[in-house]
């Protein structure tokens, strides 16, 4: 297979300048069924949407995961560290609220922004841009380890993370992949979101690691390619479509406890997102 090259230049964060362990895969769709009630001798189905928490849902994959969450039925508490920013990042909507949540902070206050109401949560969060180089470290691994942290003492049991391609270059022989140097000499980037990724899969939950390449604000261009883990060294994605991927894992059983890898191809042929996640193997 000919190598393609992973696009730097779209990978903008980068600049110097359980309630218990489930044996079996639960998913979260967007209309829930509650007990039929009585009500005035009539049996009444009662519909409730349930509630996905989205950490760092004012950043360009997180509000895309938000607006797909909203658009598919959900009510979605977006935990963010800037709630005038959330305001005018988003237009008003019932079934959206905004929590404060600064991923270093600790999983004691995160665990309070997702409160006992919140189904699931998908972490779209990236250290911002800075001359610290501690906050890869920070951000990436620490705050993903907190709100895993924070999940097992509120009670939810499915985590959905944004990752990246390349997380485990070293491993599979792209040392010397410019992307691979490039994102770790500032701040060790993609090994920080390797530790993390570890953490989540020693730690009980049920969850979905999505890695994608390099990531794109335009629209699809092609087809999602999804291989296993360690597979991508290159290319690129729509954030529309690592959202997707994201958002319809909550209700595809075959997402659970795996780690894929994503990009887009024109030539690659149209398959269901359950379909691309049933083709990978669970480890
Ligand atoms: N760029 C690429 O080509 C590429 C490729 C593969 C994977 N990825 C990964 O994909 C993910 C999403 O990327 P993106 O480019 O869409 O992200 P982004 O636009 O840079 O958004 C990152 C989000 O993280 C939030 N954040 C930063 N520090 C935080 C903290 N301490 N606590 C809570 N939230 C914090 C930001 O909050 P504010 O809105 O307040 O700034 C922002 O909402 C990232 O993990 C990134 O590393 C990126």
């Amino acid at each position: 297979m000919a190598t393609r090259l992973f696009p730097l230049s779209n990978y903008q964060i980068l600049s110097p300048s359980t309630k218990f362990f489930s044996a079996f895969p639960q998913t979260i769709t967007s209309k829930a069924t509650t007990p039929k009630m009585e009500v005035s001798g009539i049996t009444e189905k009662q519909e409730s949407k349930k509630k996905i928490f989205v950490a760092g849902a004012t950043g360009a994959t997180g509000k895309r995961v938000v607006d797909q969450l909203l658009a598919k039925g959900f009510e979605v508490k977006a935990g963010v560290r800037n709630i005038e920013k959330a305001k005018n990042t988003f237009s008003n909507n019932p079934s959206l609220e905004f929590v404060k949540a600064d991923v270093t902070e600790g999983s004691a206050k995160l665990a309070e922004a997702i409160g006992n109401d919140s189904e699931a949560v998908i972490c779209a969060t990236g250290f911002s841009r800075s001359w610290d180089l501690t906050q890869p470290w920070k951000v990436d691994n620490l705050g993903t380890v907190n709100l895993v942290e924070a999940c097992q003492k509120t009670g939810v049991n499915r985590f959905i993370l944004v990752s990246s391609i390349l997380v485990n270059g070293a491993a599979m022989g792209q040392l010397l992949n410019p992307a691979y140097i490039f994102l770790n000499v500032f701040g060790l980037t993609l090994i920080a979101k390797l530790q993390a990724e570890n953490y989540i899969r020693k730690s009980g939950i049920n969850y979905t690691i999505i890695r994608p390449g390099g990531l794109k604000n335009d629209p699809p261009s092609g087809n999602i390619i999804m291989e296993p883990e360690d597979t991508l060294s290159g290319e690129a994605i729509s954030r529309d479509q690592v959202a997707e991927v994201a958002v319809e894992a909550l209700d595809i059983p075959e997402s659970s406890f795996k780690v894929v890898e994503i990009v887009s191809r024109s030539e690659a042929p149209k398959c269901s997102i359950k379909d691309l996640f049933a083709s990978i193997k669970q480890h």
